[in-house]
């Protein structure tokens, strides 16, 4: 005789119950941070310079917006206006080298099964960029697109979306590790604008805060424009440490 209805619903849910965990079974280190450095504060300084003072393995996860160089020699190319393009161009820019120096020194301060969180425009993710990770032991896991809700500047086409690549320490593993199970990996969230400065959105950066770390652990941003990591640690009891050149 074949299962009834019931039957096949309860081996299906213990089929997903065995796929999916939603605990996490990673605990971070006690931090005690170095004298000068302090959490949950707008820390005015070079973020390879805080990275630096960190000890190893100390950091659950870490998000890093660079302000790419590379963007606005692509935008140069007809995209973008002079005056709209003067904010950003007023902000340092970092080279690849410096963002590749970033990311030997994040590498270094993720736990292991640690996550970083990269942001990304098109013309990078189009043109390749595994070569900033070759020094590293991180692995690219997984990639959200952010949908803005909001038409961006373009020329040929208009940007309404950023991409955030999803990078992991050794030992590549989500079970456990990874707690949350309904992020999308289309996010539509609109962020409010300031001057000069496009935060990131402060409700996926706390979904994702929340699906790898516990409540206290350390979370990272080395250059945090408006701070909004700091306002996802808020939102969801995790301490933050982080800074910007322009605090
Ligand atoms: C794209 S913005 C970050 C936006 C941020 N994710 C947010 O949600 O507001 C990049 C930031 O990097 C900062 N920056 C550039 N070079 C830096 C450095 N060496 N150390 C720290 N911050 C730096 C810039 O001042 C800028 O605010």
């Amino acid at each position: 005789m074949g299962a009834t209805i019931e039957e096949g619903k309860a081996a299906a849910a213990r089929r997903t119950r065995a796929v999916f965990s939603s605990g996490r079974s990673v605990s971070s280190p006690a931090v005690e941070l170095p004298a000068g450095l302090a959490l949950n504060k707008r820390l005015a300084m070079d973020g390879l310079q805080l990275l630096r003072m960190l000890p190893d393995r100390c950091v659950t996860a870490a998000f890093f917006d660079p302000q790419y160089r590379g963007i606005l020699d692509k935008l140069r190319y007809g995209n973008e206006g002079i005056k709209r393009g003067k904010a950003r161009c007023s902000l340092s820019q970092m080279t690849e080298e410096t963002i590749r120096e970033f990311i030997r020194e994040l590498d270094r301060v993720l736990i292991d099964n640690g996550h970083l969180f990269l942001w990304m425009d098109k013309f990078h993710l189009c043109s390749g960029f595994s070569h900033w990770f070759c020094e590293t032991a991180l692995m690219t896991v997984d990639m959200i697109t952010w949908h803005k809700g909001r038409m961006g500047m373009g020329y040929r086409t208009r940007r309404i979306c950023e991409y955030l690549v999803v990078l992991q320490r050794p030992p590549q593993q989500a079970k456990g590790v990874w707690k949350a199970h309904d992020i999308r990996d289309v996010w539509e969230e609109r962020a409010k604008a300031e001057a000069g400065v496009h935060p990131k959105p402060v409700g996926l950066q706390s979904a994702l805060i929340e699906a790898v770390s516990n409540p206290g652990d350390l979370i990272l941003d080395p250059a945090a424009g408006s701070f909004s990591v700091l306002k996802a640690c808020e939102n969801t009891g995790r301490n933050f440490i982080g800074c910007d050149l322009n605090g």
